[in-house]
């Protein structure tokens, strides 16, 4: 009976392929990025030159709760700041 095996692998082929579209569109239609960028001012700037991890570590010296900037409300998870901020 060679019949059956076949129509199961046709089956896992299209599920396959099924479960790849969803997951591209699923990808596609995230909400475009909104996220403020890291600004450019003579606060931020130096920022812009190091590398990423070396500048977070300067990041919570004033944002953070008894800081001049804390965080707003709700605020995500805030570790690694930059890969969410961007530079630009
Ligand atoms: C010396 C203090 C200081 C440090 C260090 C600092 N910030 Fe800020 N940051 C501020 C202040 C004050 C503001 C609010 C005024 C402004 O927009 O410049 C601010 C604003 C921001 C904003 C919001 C800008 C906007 O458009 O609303 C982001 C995002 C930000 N900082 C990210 C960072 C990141 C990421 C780092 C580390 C690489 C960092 N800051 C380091 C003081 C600081
Ligand atoms: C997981 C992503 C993520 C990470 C990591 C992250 N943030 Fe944010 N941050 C956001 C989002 C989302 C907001 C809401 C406002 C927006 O759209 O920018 C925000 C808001 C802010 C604001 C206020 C901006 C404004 O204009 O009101 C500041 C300042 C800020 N973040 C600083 C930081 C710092 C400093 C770090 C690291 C210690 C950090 N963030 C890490 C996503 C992130």
């Amino acid at each position: 009976m060679p019949e059956k095996p076949k129509r199961n692998t046709l089956l896992y082929n299209i599920m396959f392929v099924a479960a790849g579209a969803g997951i591209i569109l699923f990808l596609l239609a995230a909400p475009p990025e909104t996220t403020v960028k890291l600004p450019h001012d003579d606060i931020h700037q130096k920022y812009h030159a190091m590398k990423k991890k070396q500048a977070e570590k300067f990041c919570e010296k004033c944002h953070n709760p008894q800081g001049e900037a804390p965080l707003p409300q709700g605020h995500p998870p805030k570790y690694r700041c930059l890969f969410c901020h961007k530079r630009s």
